[in-house]
């Protein structure tokens, strides 16, 4: 099948790639500077995987990169939609993008029979945009496609994803659809445009409230001394519940859940049912942060002055997106109580934000610090030299925001004296001599 693929962000070089490698002439469109760092190999998006998945099907060449969407389009089965879809200041899903791409082929009085939407989108906005295309004298089916894919692991979800969703009209539109998929083995599950767009909104929103439902109990742990990682795996057990997304931590981030969650609480509103354990949900999520700071201030007293070192920028490990990433609400909350941060992570090298040091190693980020906090479970935080790391600190305080390190770790930490290991949602584990305030020297 010839594809032609529009966005080539997180979700659409994945898509791209993929269905490449899938047999189908695919042409990916994105504006001009993204197109040209893709072509000169300098990739925005960081995935596992994607560097020589990509250079493979480009050198094959089913993979091409253009910026006129007009000319991509013209000899094109399908026409895929990924780009953005973030949510405005008042809560609704800005589609400006979406618009954009399809008034250039409005223009040209031309489309694909097929047009897919991959991006996420509210429920009604492919009758929409059929509609509109109709009333601009363009016969072409809107599908739905939601894609499910996490970052830092985009490519095993996309070839083995646990469902496919096909919101479509017409034998025709499925039958082209399944062409696409063809080679990837997954239940399919066919419904109206309406329902799989609700589908998408439906799953992110229960993901997000299974992570502040682990958070809500987390706290709960920690006024009874119990530990969360106890509780939830007994809770997951169950295979009605299931043991995924159970972790308790510093919350929720990234492009999706915070932006979906919010999307779908406007949707409810505007035919008045609102979502109550939606408004939750969001209400548990937003209180990870000053939940963290506040623990800090139990450690230190007054905030203001002292030096936090920080592991982990991106939302999750194994990918360099910060968008919505926790760190970026705890670094408000620093510079708020003039906390100052130096922090390390393994692929994110800028946050657009003048009041963090990135470091270019963890060692560097610690030294002087009076804490250090894991943001980010990176899985090669559990293997540094943690009492070489607190050598280098000022107070051997560690804060871990993930429940990363392994009980030998924290026996190592509180092993020196001093030292404060404080998890989430379990007890905290101390050096018997206390801190005795002599800071290491610069
Ligand atoms: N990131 C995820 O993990 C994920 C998972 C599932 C679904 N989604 C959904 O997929 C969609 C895309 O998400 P993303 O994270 O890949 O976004 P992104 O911001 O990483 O990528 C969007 C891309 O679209 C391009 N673009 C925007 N307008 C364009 C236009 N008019 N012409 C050409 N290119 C244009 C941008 O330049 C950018 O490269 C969103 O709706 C998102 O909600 C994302």
């Amino acid at each position: 099948m010839r594809l032609t693929l529009v966005g080539t962000g997180y979700v659409g070089l994945v898509a791209a790639v993929c269905f490449a490698k899938l047999g189908h002439e695919v042409i990916a469109v994105d504006r001009e500077p993204v197109i040209r760092g893709l072509k000169e190999n300098k990739l925005t998006v960081w995935e596992p995987q994607l560097e020589p998945e990509l250079a493979d099907v480009y050198a094959n060449g089913l993979l091409r990169f253009e910026t006129d969407i007009v000319q991509a389009s013209s000899d094109t089965d399908a026409l895929m939609i990924a780009v953005g879809t973030p949510t405005r200041s008042d809560g609704h899903t800005d589609l400006g993008h979406i618009h954009e791409v399809l008034s250039h082929l409005m223009q040209a009085g031309t489309c694909p029979p097929l047009v897919i939407i991959k991006s996420t989108v509210p429920v009604g906005t492919c009758d929409e945009l059929e509609a509109t295309l109709l009333a601009a004298g363009l016969h072409t089916e809107v599908a739905f496609n939601p894609e499910f894919l996490r970052q830092g692991s985009a490519f095993n979800d996309f070839m083995e994803p646990d469902r496919i969703v096909f919101g479509c009209q017409t034998p025709q539109a499925e039958s082209l659809l399944r062409q696409l998929y063809e080679g990837i083995e997954a239940p399919v599950h066919v419904c109206d445009r309406r329902s799989a767009e609700l589908i998408k909104y439906a799953s992110n929103a229960f993901l997000a409230m299974k992570i502040s439902f682990a958070n809500m109990m987390s706290d709960v742990c920690e006024g009874y001394g119990a530990d969360i990682r106890h509780v939830m795996s007994g809770v997951g057990a169950d295979q009605r519940i299931g043991p995924e997304f159970l972790s308790a931590g510093v919350g929720y981030g990234g492009s999706c859940f915070s932006k979906d969650l919010q999307s779908l609480l406007t949707t409810g509103k505007l035919i008045g049912s609102p979502l109550p354990i939606l408004e939750s949900v969001a209400k548990v999520n937003n209180q990870r942060i000053p939940r963290m700071i506040a623990k800090l201030i139990s450690l230190w007293g007054n905030p203001s002055g002292k030096r936090l070192c920080v592991l982990g920028i991106s939302f999750k490990p194994n990918t360099n997106d910060v968008r919505d990433a926790p760190f970026l609400t705890l670094l408000a909350q620093c510079e708020r109580h003039g906390i100052e941060v130096q922090a390390f992570d393994p692929v994110v090298r800028q946050v657009g934000a003048k009041s963090v040091q990135l470091m270019d190693s963890p060692y560097a980020a610690a030294a002087q610090a009076d804490a250090v906090m894991i943001m980010t479970e990176w899985p090669q935080f559990a293997e540094l030299d943690w009492p070489y790391l607190l050598h280098l600190m000022r107070r051997p305080y560690v804060l871990d925001g993930r429940n990363l390190l392994p009980s030998p770790i924290i026996s190592q930490i509180v092993d020196i004296d001093g030292a404060i290991y404080m998890p989430v949602g379990r007890p905290m584990e101390r050096s018997p001599i206390p801190w005795a305030g002599v800071s290491s020297p610069e």
